[in-house]
């Protein structure tokens, strides 16, 4: 597929590049700052948070372990389930560390107070979440996130690690995924 094909997906672009970029520069440094001298471990949500992983964690001025965990809860469909699966668990001990999760996105919100209920079982001095993008019109539950990058509207986006059914994770925008392609 041709460049120009994907980009007749897209309805509009959101977020770009730049955009991104520069907010998890923010973000990074407001976290530096809050985990001075304390033991920090990011826990990234696969797939969708590896983008998100790579240029946060290389923005970061401090050591920042990172683990991964692979859930599953949405399939090939644009609508979360509320079935929350572990495909992959994390390889750390969170006992006594402090545990920033790092999303993509939160939309229902249910995926995320799934895993913070079962992260607080496993003994973490604390627990934060950092999610790129925020539904707040989608919310079914409230999540605590204390690092937001943008809060956007309810419609379905790709890019910039999310994806539909696999593709458009590769693009380096966040953009409205056009109707005409899953409907
Ligand atoms: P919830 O609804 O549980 O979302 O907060 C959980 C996961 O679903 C994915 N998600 C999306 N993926 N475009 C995507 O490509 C979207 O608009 C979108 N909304 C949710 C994402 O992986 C999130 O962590
Ligand atoms: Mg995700």
């Amino acid at each position: 597929m041709r460049a120009a094909d994907i980009q007749q997906d897209l309805a509009k672009i959101l977020v770009t590049e730049e955009q991104i970029i520069a907010k998890l520069d923010e973000l990074a440094a407001r976290v530096a700052d809050d985990y001075a001298g304390k033991d920090l471990v990011l826990v990234g949500v696969l797939k969708g948070a590896v983008m998100v992983m790579a240029d946060f964690a290389r923005a970061l001025p401090m050591h920042a372990p990172m683990d991964w965990m692979a859930v599953s809860s949405y399939g090939a469909s644009t609508k979360s389930s509320g079935v929350v699966q572990i495909r992959k668990d994390l390889d750390t001990d969170l006992h006594g560390k402090h545990v920033l999760i790092v999303e993509d996105i939160i939309d229902s919100g249910l995926t995320l107070s799934w895993l913070l209920e079962n992260f607080e079982s496993r003994g973490a001095e604390s627990i934060e979440v950092l999610a790129l993008l925020r539904k707040p019109e989608a919310a079914k539950v409230v999540i605590d996130c204390k690092y937001v990058g943008f809060d956007i509207p309810t419609d379905f986006v790709v890019g910039y690690g999310l994806d539909y059914a696999e593709r458009y994770r590769n693009l380096r925008d966040v953009a409205v995924l056009a109707p005409h392609v899953y409907s």
